[in-house]
C-alpha cells in the first residue's frame, strides 16, 4: 500500500473511517494501560528476590576491617567501590558509591558546581552572569530539569545513530557561558543509540572555553543489553586523562535496572583528583551512605561477570516486549511515511518519530482511549519538541498481552494524527457530522 503522501483524498477519507471505527472500537474496551515510564516489571523484581536474604549474619557485616552497619567509608565500601570500578572499567579509587540513585549523584554535582564550583581553583558557577547547558535531544527529561532548575540555559544539540552532533558540541563548546553537556553513551534514553568510537573520542579530545566545562557521562544502562551479547565499553575517564583533561568527566551508574530502582546503590566515578575534591564537600552533608545495601549489592552480583549472567535473565523477560512493539509497529506503521522509528538492542525505550506535527494530538488520543505514554516534548529541554515528533515508548512494565493492546491503541492513534493533518479535519468533526 502507497504512503499516505502518495494516496488520493477519497483514499485518505476511506482510510480515516476505518481508523475512527477501529478507534472507537478500542474505547469501549475502557482500557487503562500505561507506557510511561521506564520501571523493571514484577517479573524482573522477583527475579532478585534472593537479594532480601543474601545478608542475614550480623558477623558478615564485618568486611575488610570495617562495620558496614556503622558509619564510616564514606567513598563507599572499599568492596563496593572494587564492584563499580570492574563493571565501569575504571580504577576503585576513581569510584564514590552513593545511595539509592545516580540521579541524586548527577543533581548535587551540579549544586555543588553551582554553590561551590568544580574545583578548589575555579569560582562557583552561581557567580557567573549566565550559564549555558548542553542537552543532546531526544534525551531524558530528568537530566533537563535537573539543570533548568538552576536557571541555566538549556541547549538541544541534535542527535544522531552514533551519538550527538559533534560538529555542534565541538562549535558550542567553543563559548566559554556553556559549562557542560548531558550523555547517556549506551543505549541512549530514549532512542536506544550507543556513542561510536569516533563521538567517545571525540568527546575526550573537547577544548572547552570553560575550564571546568563538564562532561555528565550517564552510563545508566551499561550492562542492558536485552539483544544480543554484550556490549564493551570504553573507560571515558582514562581516555579524557590520556587527552590531558583527566578532570572533565563524570560517570555515573546505578543498579536501578539490575536489582531494584529506588533501593539499589549507585556510582560516580571521575579522576581521583575531582573524587578527593568531592570527598571534602559531600563529607558536610552526611557522615556516610547506606553500607548495609552497598554491601548486601556486592554480595549479590559479586563481579562485572555475573551481573551480566543476571543481564541475561532480564533479557528474556525484556526482549519479547521488544519484539512485540515492534512487531506491532512493522505491521500497522510500515511504508504509510508517518513514522519511523530505530530497533534498540538494549535499554529501556523505543523512540518514535512521528509525522512532524502530530505526536501530541496522538498521545491525546491515546489517553483518551485509555492507554498513557510519556508526554509529548519531554525528551526536549523545557519539554518543547520544536518539531512535536518525539514519542517515548517504555515496553517494560506492562505484561505483554496489555502491551500489545496498547500498542494497537497507539498505532491507531497515530494514524489518525496523520491522516487528520493530512484531510484538515479532527476525529470530532467526523463524528459530529455523521
Ligand atoms: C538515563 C537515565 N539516567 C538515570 C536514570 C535514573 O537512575 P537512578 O535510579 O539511578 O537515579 C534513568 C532512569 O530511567 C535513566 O534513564
Amino acid at each position: 500500500m502507497a504512503t499516505y503522501s502518495c494516496r488520493s483524498r477519497e483514499e485518505l477519507r476511506v482510510e480515516f473511517k476505518k481508523m475512527i471505527a477501529r478507534y472507537e472500537d478500542l474505547k469501549h474496551e475502557n482500557l487503562k494501560l500505561d507506557m510511561s515510564r521506564g520501571k523493571p516489571s514484577k517479573l524482573q523484581l522477583d527475579l532478585v528476590s534472593d537479594m532480601l536474604t543474601v545478608l542475614t549474619d550480623p558477623t558478615e557485616c564485618i568486611i575488610d576491617g570495617n562495620d558496614a552497619r556503622n558509619y564510616g567509608d564514606l567513598a563507599g565500601l572499599k568492596c563496593a567501590r572494587e564492584y563499580w570500578a570492574d563493571v565501569l572499567g575504571c580504577k576503585p579509587e576513581q569510584t564514590f558509591v552513593g545511595g539509592n540513585a545516580s540521579l541524586s549523584l548527577m543533581h548535587d554535582l551540579i549544586c555543588r558546581a553551582y554553590t561551590h564550583g568544580l574545583t578548589d581553583s575555579e569560582r562557583p558557577w552561581c557567580k557567573e552572569a549566565r550559564i549555558k547547558f548542553l542537552c543532546p535531544s531526544p534525551g531524558y527529561d530528568r537530566h533537563f530539569r535537573i539543570t533548568e532548575s538552576f536557571g541555566f540555559e538549556l541547549i538541544t544539540v541534535p542527535m544522531h545513530p552514533d551519538g550527538p552532533d559533534m560538529d555542534v558540541v565541538e562549535e558550542l563548546v567553543q563559548d566559554p557561558m556553556v559549562k557542560g553537556i548531558w550523555c547517556v553513551p549506551k543505549y541512549s534514553n530514549p532512542q536506544g543509540y550507543s556513542y561510536s568510537e569516533e563521538v567517545v573520542d571525540r568527546f575526550a579530545n573537547l577544548k572547552p572555553a570553560a575550564p571546568d566545562f563538564v562532561i555528565m557521562w550517564d552510563n545508566a544502562y551499561c550492562v542492558h543489553e536485552f539483544d544480543g551479547e554484550f556490549e564493551p565499553f570504553r573507560d571515558i575517564i582514562s581516555l579524557c586523562a590520556e587527552a590531558g583533561r583527566p578532570n572533565m568527566v563524570y560517570e555515573f551508574a546505578s543498579t536501578s535496572k539490575i536489582t531494584y530502582p529506588g533501593a539499589g546503590i549507585s556510582v560516580m566515578a571521575s579522576s581521583e583528583e575531582n573524587i578527593k575534591y568531592n570527598l571534602k564537600l559531600i563529607g558536610v552533608q552526611t557522615i556516610s551512605y547506606d553500607k548495609i545495601n552497598q554491601l548486601r549489592h556486592v554480595k549479590y552480583l559479586q563481579n562485572k561477570e555475573h551481573t551480566l549472567e543476571l543481564m541475561k535473565k532480564h533479557a528474556q523477560i525484556m526482549a519479547p516486549k521488544f519484539e512485540m512493539v515492534l512487531k506491532i509497529l512493522r505491521k500497522q506503521v510500515t511504508n504509510k511515511g508517518i513514522a519511523h522509528w530505530h530497533h534498540p538492542k538494549g535499554g529501556y525505550f523505543v523512540c518514535v518519530a512521528a509525522m512532524p506535527g502530530t505526536a501530541r494530538r496522538t498521545l491525546e488520543l491515546c489517553k483518551k482511549a485509555g492507554v498513557t505514554l510519556t508526554e509529548a516534548g519531554a525528551t526536549y529541554p523545557y519539554g518543547v519538541d520544536p518539531h512535536d515528533s518525539m514519542i517515548r515508548i517504555a515496553p517494560s512494565l506492562p505484561p505483554i498481552e496489555e502491551l500489545e493492546k496498547a500498542m494497537n491503541v497507539f498505532c491507531t492513534c497515530l494514524k489518525i494524527a496523520a491522516l487528520e493533518k493530512y484531510l484538515g479535519l479532527t476525529l470530532e468533526q467526523v463524528i459530529e457530522n455523521r
